[in-house]
């Protein structure tokens, strides 16, 4: 099939409010090419979406075509107003209000029992459905204007590390999809946090935008899915179990600090530049200085992990390109947004996590 569509690319103003973007004529375009049951990728605040509407089951069955999307992976709904949650979920327990709260629009995704309403390839025939009120003023006025709720896995082909830049959804996409609203580079830089209300306790699917003390702040109690933290498990959201934000290169990440992590990854880079093999190293601002390799690229400051978040899956593109066979990066102990920040290095890294 090739390359079916000639996609439209949109420029818009992400500084400007979400009202002024309502307004925008390009914005308006875009939902008009959702409502017709077109693709159509844009910006939220935690990595680009590839949005589709989520009532037909054609634009449903075409996100999974165009990124090669394994079809029991279920998808998240995208609202722009809080209200539209109840015309998708069947219940919305206490702590699910609790969570919606205070985090909505934000980067908090809730798995509730649906209504029947959606395209059933939207939740790959699951009874329930993941929701979330992204922040980013672009996606918040493409949903507005478009009024209907919208399908959007990361806008990646499946595999690939998730689009934080236009650039990275018109590299793996260009030609798949009717559109892409280019908003400039996001701000988070890894998914949105899935967390399962329907239990009794709330249950972390899968780590991202919001940590998982943030969550424990607001609710109380928030058990992890073991699968998130040990390998081999089978985990209950359908998307963990997928080889995913993987480079090219075999990857390794060092989990320690100081002077033991710095000798640790060397070590690794060394042995695989003795094997031949182009080496890249994925290092924080601190540590840069001490190495070695064909190429060095910074990962963002230890001091301050939002930075390491953005630029987690940029740098993993980027390494793509320089043709890195291999990639050693440092890890974090599992805190705060880093538990986010090694979650998607140890899949990207297949598990080969090692400590200093
Ligand atoms: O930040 C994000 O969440 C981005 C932006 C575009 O909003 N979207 C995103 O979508 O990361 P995707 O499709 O790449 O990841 C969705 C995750 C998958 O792990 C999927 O298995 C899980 O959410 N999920 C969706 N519906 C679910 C359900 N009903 N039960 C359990 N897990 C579900
Ligand atoms: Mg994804």
């Amino acid at each position: 099939m090739g390359q079916p569509y000639q996609t439209i690319r949109w420029h818009v103003d992400p500084e400007q409010s979400v009202d002024t973007l309502s307004r925008n004529k390009d914005i308006h375009e875009a939902a008009r090419m959702l409502r017709e049951g077109k693709l159509v990728a844009f910006p939220t605040e935690t990595v680009y979406g590839l949005g589709a509407d989520a009532a037909s089951q054609e634009a449903v069955s075409a996100i999974y075509t165009a990124k090669g999307r394994p079809s029991d992976n279920p998808l998240i709904i995208h609202i722009g107003e809080k209200e539209q949650l109840y015309t998708l979920a069947a219940e919305v327990p206490p702590a699910g209000e609790v969570l919606m709260r205070r985090f909505w629009p934000g980067p908090l995704t809730l798995i509730l029992p649906h209504r029947g309403t959606l395209a059933p390839k939207v939740t790959a025939g699951l009874d329930t459905v993941g929701v979330r009120m992204p922040s980013h003023p672009v996606s918040l006025a493409l949903l507005r204007v478009s009024g209907a709720p919208v399908a959007a896995p990361s806008a990646n082909r499946s595999g690939k590390p998730s689009p934080t830049d236009a650039d990275h959804v018109w590299h793996d996409l260009q030609g798949r999809i009717h559109g892409l609203v280019d908003g400039g580079p996001t701000g988070v830089g890894v998914e949105s946090t899935v967390v399962d209300v329907t239990g009794e306790v709330p249950l972390l699917l899968r780590p991202g935008g919001i940590t998982w003390e943030e969550l424990q702040e607001a609710v109380g109690e928030v058990q992890v899915d073991p699968a998130i933290v040990q390998e081999g498990t089978a985990p209950r959201s359908p998307g963990m179990k997928y080889r995913h934000y993987a480079p090219q290169g075999e990857m390794w990440v060092v989990v320690g600090e100081g002077a033991a992590q710095i000798r640790r990854v060397q070590a690794l880079a060394d042995e695989a530049r003795r094997q031949g093999k182009k080496v890249g190293i994925f290092s924080t601002e601190e540590h840069r200085a001490y190495y070695q390799a064909d190429w060095v690229l910074p990962c963002g400051s230890r001091q301050d992990p939002a930075s390491i978040a953005r630029e987690l899956y940029r740098g993993l593109r980027r390494f793509d390109q320089l043709g890195a066979d291999t990639i050693v990066a440092e890890g974090f102990p599992p805190e705060g947004l880093f538990h986010s920040v090694m979650n998607r290095l140890s899949k990207a890294a297949e598990g080969r996590v090692v400590q200093a």
